[in-house]
This record gives C-alpha cells, sequence and structure tokens, in this order.
C-alpha cells in the first residue's frame, strides 16, 4: 500500500495528518497578523542537523514573543522525527511553527489567546539545486526595497514578515537574477529571503552582525572557517566592500552553503564557486555524515527529548 505521508507529514492540533491535508482555521493569528514564530530543520541520510541549536533559537524566539506553546520543548523533538518517520524521508526539510492561535469572536487581545504548536516535514528543500550551486549562483541587491529596520521586527527571531523579501525576489526576477540581497537603510549589507551571506576578501571571510538571522549554518560556517584555519570576521560593510569580494556565498538549512557566480550580473571573482566556497561547503556536507551534530532518526533515540509519548 502506498503511504498517504509520502509528500510530507504535519502535526496539528495534536494529529498527524498528511501534508496536503494540513489546515488552519482563517482566524489563526500566525495566519492574520503573522504573529508566529518558527524554525526549520534539516534532516540528512536519516540523521537530524544540529536539532538542539534549532530547537534552542525557537524556544528563544517565542520567549520573546510571550508565546508558549502547548507542547513542553522536550516533547517537540519526538513529534518532528514522527513527522519525518511516516512519511519515510531521509531528507527532509522539518518546521516547527508556534502561531499566537485562534482569538474569540471580537478579542484583539493577544493575551487572551490560546497558542497553538505546528510541526511538519516534506522533502528537503532547496533555495538552489544542487545543480545549479555547481555553477553559482546570479544574486542581485536590491535597490526598490530595503531591509525592514532590526527595530521594528528583530530578526535574529524567526519570523514570517517577509514583505521585504518578497519584493526583493520579484526585483530579482525582473532583473535576472535567482536570489536578491537586502541592505538595510544605511547601505549596509544583510541577508536574503530565507539566508545568511558571506564575503570573501582580502584573505577574510565577512558575514554582518547584526540586522540578520543568527543562521545555524552561518554558524556552522563560521566554527568549520576557524577549524580550517580560515579567518572571519562578523563585520559590517557596505555594497562597495561586497562588489569587491573575491567569493561571495549564501548559507541556509535549506541548501547549505550556495556560491554565489554573479553580482548584479557582473561577475564575481572568476564567475564560479571559489576556492574558499567549496572549501567549506565539502566540510558542511561532511558534517552531516557524523560528528557531533548529527542525531540519528531511525532506531536510535533522540538526544533532547528522548523517546517521549506522543499521542495522536
Ligand atoms: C531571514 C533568514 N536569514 C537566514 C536564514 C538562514 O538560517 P539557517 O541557517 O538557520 O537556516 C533563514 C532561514 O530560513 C532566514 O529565514
Amino acid at each position: 500500500m502506498s503511504n498517504t505521508f509520502a509528500d510530507g507529514c504535519a502535526w496539528v492540533e495534536g494529529a498527524f495528518v498528511p501534508i496536503g491535508e494540513a489546515r488552519i482555521p482563517l482566524t489563526e493569528m500566525g495566519f492574520t497578523r503573522s504573529d508566529a514564530t518558527y524554525d526549520v530543520v534539516a534532516a540528512w541520510r536519516g540523521k537530524f542537523f544540529r536539532l538542539d541549536d534549532h530547537l534552542q533559537r525557537f524556544a528563544r524566539g517565542c520567549g520573546y514573543l510571550q508565546l508558549s506553546p502547548p507542547v513542553r520543548f522536550d516533547e517537540i523533538p519526538e513529534i518532528l522525527a514522527q513527522c519525518v518517520r511516516r512519511a519515510e524521508l531521509q531528507d527532509a526539510y522539518v518546521e516547527m511553527i508556534c502561531t499566537r492561535g485562534v482569538p474569540r469572536a471580537g478579542n484583539r487581545d493577544p493575551r487572551r489567546v490560546e497558542n497553538r504548536f505546528y510541526a511538519f516535514a516534506v522533502p528537503y528543500v532547496w533555495i538552489a539545486p544542487p545543480a545549479l550551486q555547481a555553477e553559482g549562483i546570479a544574486l542581485i541587491v536590491a535597490r526598490g526595497v530595503e531591509r525592514i529596520s532590526q527595530r521594528a521586527v528583530d530578526s535574529t527571531v524567526k519570523n514570517f514578515q517577509w514583505g521585504d523579501f518578497v519584493r526583493a525576489q520579484y526585483e530579482a526576477y525582473d532583473r535576472g537574477g535567482w536570489t536578491a540581497v537586502l541592505l538595510d537603510s544605511s547601505g549596509r549589507v544583510t541577508e536574503g529571503p530565507g539566508f545568511n551571506l558571506f564575503a570573501y576578501t582580502r584573505g577574510t571571510l565577512l558575514t554582518p552582525p547584526t540586522g540578520v538571522l543568527h543562521g545555524i549554518t552561518r554558524q556552522t560556517i563560521l566554527e568549520l572557517a576557524a577549524q580550517e584555519r580560515i579567518p572571519t570576521r562578523q563585520v559590517e560593510f557596505d555594497l562597495e566592500t561586497l562588489q569587491g569580494a573575491d567569493e561571495i556565498f549564501l548559507t541556509s538549512t535549506a541548501g547549505g552553503v550556495i556560491p554565489v557566480a554573479t553580482l548584479d550580473g557582473e561577475p564575481v571573482g572568476a564567475g564560479g564557486p571559489g576556492p574558499v566556497t567549496l572549501r567549506l561547503h565539502a566540510r558542511y556536507w561532511q558534517a552531516h555524515e557524523y560528528g557531533p551534530w548529527v542525531s540519528h532518526l531511525y532506531g536510535a533515540s533522540l538526544g533532547a527529548g528522548g523517546e517521549s509519548d506522543v499521542s495522536e
């Protein structure tokens, strides 16, 4: 018999459902107000990558937004693992979401709404597929839209307020790009739809320290670069520095280390993935096979949550 969860499996209101049947109520404030936080962890070859780090960031985001999920944080690993197992996935994109919830009619007070937790696993998602990564992508710098102010929406809390990113994506398509990076109101380089950015220039790997999500992939690259003795600096930089970079790459749980071949149509370095990018790309995927960052999904128990009892 075919698996009804083959396209993915979701956890909605305490039950596992096929992804195509997963629904939220229309008045859910996660939808009507983007009043939610989320996190995405990858499973690769049957193993979660840095699950505890994703859970910690998720818990911190919930705290910041005064959200308390109706499940214990130590129950979440098993819910996520069950979503992956039911879909029989080896390589998966696994999302956990905590929303404000569904208000009673007429209630506008977020304190009086019961928060909700949702999760799902679908086949692994690539911002740029491997064949394109081999050539490097075309990146544009958005000119028509800037990154929303850090003081309006804290970018270190993962959120669904993607208005600026979606506009930047349309600008990228109009200008022949694959995706876009955004500048802040002072012209500093920030991040793009679903990724952080690194620029390798004068022998040092730069990445912005503020105004960006502290991506787990970004953190992984900083740690792997240290092991490879590649100097790194978390520092603010402007468009001119980006334009002068020898190499540029993007980082995301959805696709890993993504080399940039062109910036606004101009070649970056030799116009393909550079040697530092390729080294870190290889180390990144190697780290998914074994080592301290992986936890097995099939068979062995999962670190933080253990085999907690999750009912349907
Ligand atoms: C805005 C933004 N920046 C950066 C990232 C990369 O974060 P991570 O490496 O934890 O996936 C994401 C991931 O979705 C994101 O949405």
